[in-house]
């Protein structure tokens, strides 16, 4: 079977990474996290001083790009300037200041140009925000996730609170809301479904069921173009 480029995008806290990590395995695919590529620019941003006194420095930044590389390995996640940061980068503060962070230009087209490059054997499982719109429009598969806010600040609340911390669940509700609002209506890249992506509202459906859907598609698409 000819390897193909699989888009999934869609609103926060709606499962993507898990979904797209365990399609990728079974296909044999490069599993790409882009939220964890902007999460690690943001942490970068909070370690350097570059996002104080509730502001992002964005010149600062902009000017600071350069010396942030950020890279993928299969056993420790992702890597900011070769330091493992997969924790690091699902904080509460990370969470707060990555939709500022991803919404400046600049950052993005550097991790677009890093996404392109990761992908350009195709064979790659990639999840985001902008990955059928912009990064890959002539991706064969696309879906576009979403699921119920309160459902999605759940998943979220009980990831936190399984890590021993401590969160207010109307707080983390709000958070997702927040979120999809600056995904949906920022300049650059705004969340918006491509016209040609496959929507799949996955609020009641368990990471099993979603699999066997994902899957399906594949097939269709593969035996369809072959
Ligand atoms: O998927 P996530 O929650 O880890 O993403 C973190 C943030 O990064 C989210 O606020 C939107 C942004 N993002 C983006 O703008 N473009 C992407 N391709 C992926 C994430």
């Amino acid at each position: 079977m000819k390897p193909i480029t699989i888009a999934i995008d869609g609103f926060s806290s709606c499962g993507k990474s898990t979904m797209a990590k365990r399609l990728a395995k079974e296909l044999g695919y490069i599993y790409v996290d882009t939220g964890a590529m902007y999460r690690a620019v943001t942490l970068y941003a909070l370690q350097k001083g570059v996002i104080a006194q509730g502001n992002v420095d964005t010149h600062a930044l902009i000017a600071a790009l350069s010396a942030i590389q950020v890279a993928f390995t299969p056993d420790e996640g992702v890597l900011l300037n070769n330091e493992p940061v997969e924790d690091a980068i699902r904080s509460v503060e990370v969470s707060q200041w990555v939709s500022k962070v991803s919404s400046i230009k600049e950052v993005r087209q550097k991790m677009v140009e890093l996404q392109r490059a990761m992908g350009i054997n195709k064979g790659v499982v990639m999840d985001g925000r902008d990955i059928g719109t912009v990064v890959f429009p002539d991706a064969e598969l696309k879906v576009f996730v979403t699921a119920d806010p309160k459902v999605r600040a759940q998943r979220r609340y009980d990831e936190w609170t399984a890590k021993g911390m401590q969160v207010n669940f109307d707080e983390v509700l709000q958070n997702v809301i927040d979120r999809d609002y600056q995904d949906q209506h920022r300049a650059e890249s705004p969340l918006v479904q491509a016209s040609d992506a496959i929507v799949l509202d996955n609020s009641y459906m368990t990471r099993e069921e979603q699999q066997i859907w994902l899957m399906k598609q594949v097939e269709k698409v593969c035996c369809t173009r072959i």
